[in-house]
């Protein structure tokens, strides 16, 4: 790709480099790549990321791509030199305009169904039987025990499995997908994580397709595969079978590991922060007692909400996400000419210091709405995306994310293993690696008692956030 537009006449050069050592540094350290040009350059500056490409960070950068500017801006042009373009040729982060906006009217009413109140049940179940597993193990691995639990609630509740030995049984062709969506390059070589993918959602497709069959004639419907049968267009016609099974697999990818990475934080931060682990209790304890995590009076539960809040700040699940420019623009007085593939960045734009002062500090208090400051309003947060292309599946997720909470805090306390080292990967997927917990359970006279009714007004409603 030309690099003009470093040095279009009339604008000013986007600050940068187009070296191809960038993609190796960006490798060896995403974090330190992103923050030292964003400090040095400000919101705009080029690189390379196997291409040329133009980075735009910080809340004025993404209110440009995700609303002003979104029509300037290409999810084809971006997602479609990824290695999950070839496993998904037709999803919906591949769409553009009028293509987007039917299948999102297809997924929106079957995937909005699951943040309300008939699939809790359902993942507290999960999240119930996972917990039970985890008193007096040894030391666990926080993103093991994120991706098991998320694994589960993503086979039953997505993808409407039933049995468990088949849901375990279908696990490594899960994994297999979700490794090739990630792949470094889209050329599939035999035996590669590219071809593993395929294959393996090839089998995928071969085992569900029965299910799609089974829900058009049932009376009851399992989850988003059911939900996704009921479909019907302005002329009457249901999803073909196929588009069920490749929607259905979209979303497992989109909703499986974006959880498990955002629960393995959880975890983290909840064995890390013992304070922050004990006033969660507390207020878990106060709120709902031994009651499973519901839908009505959950608005209560005001600090869990800021947790998770922090969570997403700190720990959003992608580093990075790509688009092309559909069309010339400008920014900050730079010219972008179309075709340039730009990428925004939750982690950076939530550690930008002009959107919150010690971006580097884990510190939930700071979404008090008490404290009335600029942040706690959220507007600068983009860990679910922004605009009109919000993630779909945000409500579901943090719904997940709740009941994860609400569920160990009220069981175990829940510490850091001081025997092992844990690191930081940023991509693909951002999660701690090696960090290891234990989990102990909670004897009677450590678990905080439920207050009266009378002593309760104090906690005033808040949305969750
Ligand atoms: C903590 C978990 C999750 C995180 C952090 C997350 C994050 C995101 C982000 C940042 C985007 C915007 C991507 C972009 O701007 O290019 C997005 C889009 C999307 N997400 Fe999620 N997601 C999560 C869970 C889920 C779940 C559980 C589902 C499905 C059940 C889901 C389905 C989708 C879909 C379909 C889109 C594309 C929406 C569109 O383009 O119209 N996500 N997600």
């Amino acid at each position: 790709m030309s690099l003009s537009y470093a040095f279009d006449p009339g604008f000013r050069a986007i600050p940068g480099s187009s070296s191809p050592l960038e993609l190796r540094e960006m490798i060896q350290n995403p974090f330190r790549f992103l923050e030292e040009r964003y400090l040095k350059h400000g919101a705009i500056f080029r690189s390379s990321v196997a291409y040329p490409c133009v980075w735009m960070i910080g809340p004025e950068a993404n209110r440009t791509i995700m609303v002003t500017e979104r029509d300037k801006f290409s999810y084809e042009g971006g997602y479609g030199k990824l290695a999950f373009a070839k496993l998904f040729p037709k999803n919906i982060l591949l769409m553009d305009g009028e293509t987007h906006a039917k299948t999102r009217a297809i997924l929106e009413p079957a995937v909005s169904r699951l943040g309300l109140e008939e699939s809790i049940g359902p993942v507290q179940d999960i999240w119930n039987r996972h917990a039970e597993t985890l008193a007096g193990r040894a030391p666990e691995d926080v993103y093991v025990v994120a991706q098991k639990a998320t694994y589960e609630v993503s086979a039953r509740v997505l993808a409407g499995l039933r049995d468990s030995d088949e849901i375990e049984e279908l696990r490594p062709y899960f994994e297999a997908v979700i490794a090739g969506a990630m792949a470094h390059t889209q050329l599939r070589f035999p035996g590669g994580t590219l071809d593993k993918a395929m294959k393996a959602r090839d089998v995928l497709y071969a085992r569900l397709m029965p299910y799609v069959k089974r829900a058009r004639g049932a009376s009851e419907r399992f989850g988003v595969l059911g939900l996704l049968t009921e479909y019907r267009d302005a002329n009457g016609r249901p999803l073909p079978d196929e588009e069920v099974l490749h929607q259905v697999l979209l979303l497992y990818w989109a909703g499986y590991d974006t959880t498990a990475s955002a629960g393995s934080w959880v975890i983290h931060h909840l064995a890390h922060q013992a304070e922050w682990q004990r006033r969660l209790r507390e207020e878990v304890f106060e709120v709902l007692g031994d009651e499973p995590y519901q839908l009505t009076g959950s608005s209560k539960l005001r600090q869990v909400s800021w947790f998770l809040r922090e969570i997403e700040r700190c720990g959003p699940s992608l580093f990075m996400f790509p688009r092309a420019a559909s069309a010339d623009f400008e920014f900050q007085g730079y010219r972008v000419p179309a075709g340039t593939p730009v990428f925004y960045s939750p982690w950076m734009s939530h550690r930008c210091p002009e959107s919150f002062p010690h971006p580097h500090t884990f510190d939930p208090g700071r979404w008090d709405p008490a404290l009335g400051n600029e942040q706690a309003k959220g507007k600068y947060m983009v860990g679910f995306g922004g605009g009109p292309r919000l993630c779909l599946g945000r409500s579901f997720a943090q719904m997940q994310l709740r009941i994860m909470v609400t569920t160990l805090v009220r069981r175990y306390h829940i510490e850091p293993d001081a025997t092992t080292e844990f690191h930081i990967m940023g991509l693909p997927v951002h999660h701690p690696v090696d960090s290891r917990v234990r989990f102990r359970e909670l004897l009677d006279h450590q678990r905080p008692q439920r207050r009266a009714p009378e002593q309760d007004k104090g906690l005033a409603a808040a949305p969750p956030s």
